[in-house]
C-alpha cells in the first residue's frame, strides 16, 4: 500500500498550509490528485502526536469514502499511508464557497443557488449520521462550476455516528461563516436552512433547535 505506490516526491510547494496539514499537487497513477500531510504538533508528546495523527487520516479516510456512499460529493481517496499520516486524494476543481463569497458582485441572486445546494448536501449528511466537524466555506467546493453540487473537503474532525450536538455545531458554523463573509449573510443562511430542510426532512427541526442553543450558549457565556 506504501512504498511502490508512493507519488513521486513532489518537488511542488505546498498549494494551501491550514492549521492541520499540507496540501501539494501530485500526480497519481496520471490523475491530479492532492497529497495531505498532516504535520506534526511539538507541543505533544511523540508517541501520543502520532496516534492522533493516524487516527485523524483514517478517521478523514473513512468518512470521505461513507459521504459518497450517502449521496455527497467528497474526493476519492486514492491511498492511505498511515505512517507517514498521509492521504492521497482525487483533486476537485473548482472554486470553493469563500472564493464565490468574496467574489466582488456576488449578491444574492447568484449565491442563493450554491448556498441552497450546500444545505442540501449538509442536511443529506446529517441525515445520514455524519457530521462535518469543520465546516467553513474554505472546506466546501463546487466542481462541476457554482451551479452544480458542491463537494466537502476536510473531514478529519467529523464523526459517524454524531450526536446532535456535533450536527448542531456544524449548522451554528455555518451561520458564523456566512455572516462574517458576506453584507447579506443572514438571508443566505436562510437560503442555506431551506436547502438543509429538503436534505434533512427527518432531523432539520431538532438540529436547528440545538444550533440555536449553542449560539445563545456563546453569546452568554
Ligand atoms: N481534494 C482536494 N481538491 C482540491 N482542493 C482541495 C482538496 N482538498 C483540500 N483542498 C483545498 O485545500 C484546503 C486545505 O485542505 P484541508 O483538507 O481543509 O486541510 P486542513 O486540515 O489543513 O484545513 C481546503 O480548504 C481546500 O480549499
Ligand atoms: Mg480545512
Amino acid at each position: 500500500m506504501n512504498e511502490p505506490e508512493e507519488p513521486e516526491e513532489s518537488p511542488g510547494k505546498p498549494v494551501s498550509r491550514g492549521a492541520e496539514a499540507a496540501l501539494t499537487r501530485v500526480e497519481w497513477l496520471g490523475l491530479a490528485a492532492m497529497r495531505k500531510d498532516r504535520d506534526p504538533k511539538a507541543y505533544r508528546p511523540k508517541p501520543l502526536d502520532d496516534r492522533l495523527r493516524r487516527e485523524r487520516t483514517r478517521n478523514e479516510a473513512r468518512l470521505l469514502r461513507e459521504a459518497r456512499s450517502l449521496g455527497v460529493r467528497t474526493p476519492v481517496v486514492y491511498d492511505i499511508d498511515l505512517p507517514h499520516h498521509r492521504l492521497v486524494l482525487e483533486e476537485l476543481p473548482g472554486p470553493t464557497l469563500k472564493a464565490l463569497l468574496e467574489a466582488e458582485a456576488a449578491g444574492l441572486g447568484e449565491l442563493a443557488g450554491p448556498v441552497g445546494a450546500f444545505g442540501e448536501a449538509l442536511g443529506r449528511l446529517h441525515a445520514g449520521g455524519m457530521s462535518h466537524g469543520d465546516l467553513t466555506s474554505s472546506n466546501v467546493l463546487y466542481p462541476s462550476g457554482a451551479e452544480g453540487a458542491p463537494a466537502f473537503v476536510d473531514l478529519s474532525m467529523g464523526a459517524r455516528p454524531a450526536s446532535l450536538e456535533e450536527r448542531g455545531i456544524d449548522l451554528h458554523l455555518v451561520e458564523e461563516d456566512l455572516a462574517s463573509l458576506h453584507p447579506k449573510g443572514h438571508a443566505l443562511f436562510l437560503r442555506f436552512l431551506e436547502g438543509y430542510s429538503t436534505g434533512n426532512p427527518e432531523g432539520s427541526a431538532e438540529v436547528r433547535k440545538r444550533a440555536k442553543e449553542i449560539k445563545g450558549r456563546i453569546r452568554y457565556a
